[in-house]
């Protein structure tokens, strides 16, 4: 071969393996705490989110927070706010392209006295099929600019990308909520896992089997030990759910309680973050656990990385989240393919 094809070929399989390079990194290369971009190449928005696996697709569901980051004055704590504008909706077959499905609740403007109100504040969307109903069910938290409304807010749609139609807010037994998530047991039933009595203690409580109330049957877990934006996952048939403190939007300490039924006493055990950074959950807070599907033993762990001072610029931590016998692990990485833990 002469020295001119030499370098061709050289320069040739080099450009493929950049392109197959470049490719995978594009599709399956997640940098923690940066932006995710989706399939149009726009940052996703989707704070405080949840996802749902339903029919082959996951779907996330989050906060769209967007707009200038203002201080609610006259307050006791760092409360920043943008315009509540309502809950995004993205969809994706393997947790990496994702397809902006639109707005999957829409807010209201020029109506204080709305739940949905620009003015208020729409927080860690959550979203359940039920498949005797056959309905999507979406969990949220309500609340005033200064948080003291403290109300879980129910809205259901036929499709899994919405439009959601909102019902109403309530405060389950007369309990205060605040940030929240739901939890569907193999069994169908579903429960509510909320922030409550001034964010000092945890609830959780059984919801009715359409999913869209809660019912009577409730149990205050981590009393006074100030913990919020919950995240529940199962594990051979064990429960965990994983907490932050209560630092406003500042990052903090993360913990997890294990019980062996959900009515059952939740254990605190400790962090799961480890190494460099794990006292601050490298810079994040909770949001949701996923289970992912068809791999076993496969968690996703996602936490937002809040810019309190532009909210808006906010970024996500998405982890994998390992089970060492019956401890959850979470670790730092900086570039992972996922979900390959
Ligand atoms: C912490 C909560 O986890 C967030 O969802 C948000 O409500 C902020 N507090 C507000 O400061």
């Amino acid at each position: 071969m002469s020295i001119l094809r030499i370098r061709t070929f050289v320069l040739l399989t080099s450009l493929f393996f950049l392109f197959i390079t470049e490719n995978r990194a594009q599709f399956t290369t997640y940098k923690t705490g940066t932006l995710l971009i989706d399939t149009e190449g726009d940052p996703v928005n989707a704070h405080g989110a949840g996802m749902l696996y339903h029919k082959g697709k996951y779907y996330l569901y989050g906060e769209i927070k967007k707009g200038t980051t203002w201080l609610v004055p006259d307050q006791s704590w760092e409360c920043y706010r943008v315009p509540a504008s309502g809950i995004s909706v993205y969809s994706s077959e393997d947790l990496v392209k994702w397809k902006n499905e639109g707005i999957a609740l829409a807010p209201t403007s020029g109506n204080p006295s709305s739940d949905l109100d620009t003015g208020n504040v729409l927080e860690r969307p959550k979203v359940l099929y039920n498949s005797n109903t056959k309905k999507f069910v979406m969990w949220l938290h309500i609340d005033s600019k200064t948080y003291s409304y403290a109300r879980a807010g129910v809205a259901i749609s036929d499709s899994p990308t919405g439009p959601f139609t909102y019902l109403s807010s309530m405060r389950p037994n007369g309990n205060m909520a605040r940030d929240l998530t739901v939890f569907q047991d193999e069994d169908q039933k579903a429960y509510l896992f909320y922030a409550s009595e001034d964010n000092k203690t945890m609830q959780i409580c059984l919801l009715s089997e359409d999913y869209l109330s809660p019912t009577t049957r409730y149990k205050r877990i981590l009393i006074d030990q100030h913990r919020e934006a919950p995240a529940v996952f199962k594990h051979q048939n064990r429960y965990y759910l994983i907490t932050s403190g209560t630092t406003g939007w500042s990052p903090n300490k993360a913990s997890y309680a294990v019980a062996d039924s959900i009515f059952d006493n939740w254990v605190i055990k400790g962090n799961p973050c480890k190494g460099k950074h794990a006292d601050l959950t490298f810079f994040s807070q909770s949001t949701f656990v996923l289970t992912v599907i068809g791999k076993q033993n496969t968690y996703l762990f996602l936490a937002d990385r809040w810019d309190k001072t532009n909210l808006a610029n906010s970024t996500y931590v998405w982890l994998p989240l390992k089970m060492k016998g019956q401890e959850p692990v979470i670790r730092w990485r900086k570039r992972w393919h996922i979900p390959d833990n």
